[in-house]
Order: C-alpha cells, then sequence, then structure tokens
C-alpha cells in the first residue's frame, strides 16, 4: 500500500515499502500546511526539486533531526552538505537510481534556482509511478515522459506567476497523461490564487479518462 498526504503547496509526505519520504519540506511558515513540523513523523528520504524557500522548506532541520537521506541535484546536495547534512545524495537529470528499495529519477523544470538546476521527480514504489513536476512552466519534454513511462499519478503546478498557469497545466496533464493528477502550488499566497475546479472541469471535458484529484491541505490517498 502507498499512501500520500499533502501538507499544501508542493510539499507531499509519502510512505511506501516502509519508507517514509517527504517532497519539498516547507512547514514552517507554511500557511496551508496542517501540521507543526514537531509533527512530522520520522522522514527516510527527504526529496528537493530546488532551492526556494518555499521548497527548500525545513529540509536542513528535518534531516538534521531524523538523518534523513537527502536526495538532489548535484549542486544543491554539496550546498547541503556544507550546512551540516550528513547523507546528501546528489544526482542529477537522466535516468533511475534506487535508494533503499525505491528508484527515483530527476526530471527537467523550467525554473530558476542558485544551486543547481531546478528538477522534479519520479519516484517508483513497485510499479507505481508518481511524477511531481516540482515548480515549472510547461515544456514539450513532458510528453516524452508520458511516452516513455505509464504515470500512476502526477503533482502538477497550476497557480500561475512562478509556475504554468491552469492553461498550461490543462496542456501538461494531457501530455504526460497520468492516471490521477493533483494540483499543487496554488492559494498558498494572493499571487498564486486560481480555482482548481476550473482546471478539474476542464481536464473532465478534455480527457475524462484522466482523474482529477483536488486535495485539502492534509487529506491523504492511498493506493
Ligand atoms: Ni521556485
Ligand atoms: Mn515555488
Amino acid at each position: 500500500m502507498i499512501k500520500i498526504r499533502w501538507l499544501g503547496h508542493a510539499c507531499f509526505l509519502i510512505e511506501g515499502k516502509g519508507t517514509r519520504l517527504i517532497i519539498d519540506p516547507w512547514i514552517k511558515g507554511n500557511p496551508c500546511c496542517p501540521i507543526k513540523l514537531e509533527e512530522l513523523p520520522k522522514v527516510d528520504h527527504l526529496l528537493i526539486t530546488h532551492d526556494h524557500d518555499d521548497h527548500l522548506g525545513d529540509a536542513v532541520d528535518i534531516a538534521k533531526r531524523d538523518n534523513s537521506k537527502v536526495i538532489a541535484i548535484y549542486e544543491l546536495a554539496e550546498y547541503l552538505r556544507g550546512l551540516g547534512v550528513k547523507e546528501c545524495i546528489g544526482a542529477n537529470i537522466g535516468g533511475w537510481f534506487e535508494v533503499d528499495d525505491i528508484s527515483y529519477m530527476l526530471t527537467p523544470a523550467t525554473h530558476s534556482s542558485i544551486h543547481g538546476s531546478p528538477t522534479g521527480f519520479m519516484i517508483k514504489i513497485d510499479d507505481f509511478i508518481i511524477y511531481h513536476a516540482g515548480d515549472t512552466g510547461i515544456f514539450n519534454e513532458m510528453e516524452l515522459l508520458g511516452r516513455l513511462y505509464r504515470i500512476n499519478l502526477a503533482m502538477i503546478p497550476i497557480g500561475g506567476y512562478y509556475t504554468m498557469g491552469i492553461r498550461e497545466a490543462v496542456m501538461a496533464t494531457m501530455m504526460i497523461s497520468p492516471r490521477i493528477v493533483i494540483p499543487m502550488h496554488y492559494n498558498t499566497f494572493p499571487a498564486i490564487k486560481v480555482n482548481p475546479e476550473r482546471f478539474k472541469s476542464i481536464i473532465r471535458d478534455l480527457r475524462p479518462d484522466i482523474q482529477v484529484r483536488i486535495l485539502k491541505p492534509g487529506e491523504e490517498m492511498e493506493f
């Protein structure tokens, strides 16, 4: 069984095969996060898409507290090592690699960052493939990802301003062609205020085979 819990913005907590991982752990100061940092259970793997504050978040504190393995693009991983994080796995965009029975792949993202390129993540737990797009605009290679892999679940930013807005996110979702899509990175602050129901209704019209799940922060799904 795989459990996926949205902690608001781009932060997801995922459990599978006895491993707990967190993506973009912005908890303190995240107006949408329903839990306090002290309430976060021990995390084994910590995935960071890029170094912006709303993604790097509490990564260093959590990694030190839990001795988590931090997985990020090479330059960001090395930067975190310099801040005293012990277990840093610095990969790069390309192919799959395994960490404790879970497979990961870094994907491109069209965005900015200081430490290395911004990325998304593919996460494979048994045959279940999750794609977290990170902060990104739309780019054509998303279609390749959809052709290369049968993606079960995609997390896609829809808030605009810093990432794709709804129109681009709809097209991206159709290119990726996941079984289920969860919109993220919206309504955290005024600049990214959108109505996710619009995203849902356009997908329902154009691609009724793709299920849109609008989660409330804190809500959990099981597979
Ligand atoms: Ni960003
Ligand atoms: Mn962001």
